[in-house]
């Protein structure tokens, strides 16, 4: 999709509702949340200016061009915490859990990055896949292959979007030789892809060893030494997502004391660590994230479609931990931010402690972009941060329209299209200030 081509430089009040973050619901409830019912934002040279009413901006900038979004709700564009672009073209593939899912349809499909082309046509697809549902940033896993990540910053750069993303390293005889790097190959080339890609325009750069299971301890070693060269940038992996695959972690390190530990002994545990699933955590484990504060990732849609479990929101966040909201594409079922916040609200639902539609949504955007180290760039509508924003029609079909016709506020406003809702809802994407979609 090719960047409008309005310029960004002057400046542009958009007109609707607004929603804003102030802070947690998690720990300030549904008042961290500021609602404008006739809200505006003020955007230039792709930042965010200001944000307030519109009658006071608009008295304030009379010379601004205006983009009026009439009863549409702006919020923060969604940041998808944890998803691999490569899987697009298998989402929605039946019948699997983890381990026989992966073999028999996630290796084969990563298989066809090596090919430039292929990867290129995947990761553009992918993207505007994103945008279209009002997701403006990613951090993604990619595969073995170097090609797959100038795939997916190339795409990027190309839309002006944030993403976060890194080659995927497995070395060990438990993943087809195929789709094998070696421990010094996985060096040299993540290495070689954050040397070139981390700080390029909105590119950032994550060390990316898929899980334990596919790497020998030489292979973690190796990228836990590349993480302390680079303390920079995320590192990202899976953790505690199914019971089988916990079992077969053991079976291949005997000498950890936990899942946890295999990333720890190899320099893999850190603030900048972000731990996809971390469902079936022994105390331990939830005691040494919380004690290095690192994130962990919650991916609902993949959590119930692969059968991996429900997730601890609760006990996790009153315990301090920073979580995120990914969609984990294509072992999540959805492309759709909203959709996963539906599903976090389901699981959180058979846990006994529903989630406030505030809370869904701080962790599709804000919560994510903490997770990612990102609060200061991305993730909210305030002064100074990059002006990616989605703008939401909260009665876009009929079964959402005739529910939010007796809504008294804007939570029961928006929890219909966060349930109910998909694509259809996302009227506008803005990317650094620039239409989207
Ligand atoms: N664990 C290791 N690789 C993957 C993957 O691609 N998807 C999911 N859901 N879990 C994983
Ligand atoms: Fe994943």
């Amino acid at each position: 999709m090719a960047p409008s081509s309005s310029k960004t430089l002057s400046p542009t009040l958009h007109l609707g509702q607004t929603l804003s973050f102030t802070g947690s619901p998690f720990t300030e409830g549904a008042e961290a949340a500021r609602h404008e019912n006739a809200g505006a934002l003020l955007v230039e040279g792709g930042v965010i200016r200001e944000i307030g009413t519109a009658e006071a901006l608009r008295a304030a900038h009379p010379a601004a061009k205006l983009v009026d979004h009439g009863a549409a709700l702006i919020v923060p564009g969604f940041v998808d915490a944890h998803a691999h672009y490569p899987q697009t073209g298998m989402i929605a593939s039946w019948g699997k859990r983890l381990i026989d899912w992966l073999n028999h349809y996630t290796f084969p499909t990563e298989a066809r990055f090596a090919e430039r082309s292929y990867a290129d046509e995947i990761a553009g697809r992918y993207l505007d896949l994103l945008l279209a549902h009002g997701t403006t940033s990613v951090c993604s896993y990619c595969t073995i292959h170097p090609e797959s990540v100038e795939a997916l910053f190339s795409a990027a750069e190309a839309r002006g979007m944030r993403v976060f993303a890194g080659k995927t390293c497995m070395d060990r005889d438990t993943a087809p030789e195929f789709l094998r790097d070696s421990a010094q190959s996985a060096y040299d080339d993540s290495k070689a892809l954050l040397e070139r890609w981390h700080g390029r325009g909105r590119a950032e750069y994550v060390i990316t060893p898929r899980f334990s299971p596919t790497s020998t301890p030489g292979q973690l070693q190796a990228l836990g030494a590349l993480w302390a060269e680079h303390p920079e940038v995320l590192m990202q992996t899976h953790l505690s997502e199914q019971t089988d695959e916990i079992a077969w972690v053991k079976s291949l390190y005997p000498q950890a004391r936990d899942y946890l530990d295999t990333y720890e002994a190899y320099g893999l545990l850190g603030e900048r660590g972000l731990y996809g699933h971390a469902i079936h955590l022994e105390p331990r484990e939830h005691a040494r994230l919380k004690e290095v504060n690192a994130a962990l990732v919650h991916c609902p849609t993949s959590n119930t479609f692969i059968g991996s479990g429900l997730f601890d929101m609760d006990g996790l966040t009153k315990a301090g931990l920073r979580v995120g909201l990914a969609t984990d594409t294509g072992g999540g079922s959805s492309f759709s931010m909203l959709r996963t916040m539906a599903a976090a609200y389901e699981v959180a639902q058979l846990r006994h402690h529903p989630l406030h539609p505030s809370a869904l949504l701080w962790l599709a955007t804000q919560g994510s972009a903490i997770s990612l180290m990102a609060e200061d760039r991305i993730g909210n509508l305030a002064p100074g941060l990059e002006a990616d924003f989605t703008v939401l029609d909260l009665a876009s079909t009929p079964a959402i329209a005739q529910r939010v016709a007796q809504a008294e506020d804007i939570w029961e406003a928006l929890f219909p299209t966060i349930m109910m809702g998909d694509d259809r809802a996302v009227r506008a994407t803005y990317v650094a200030g620039r239409q989207m979609l």
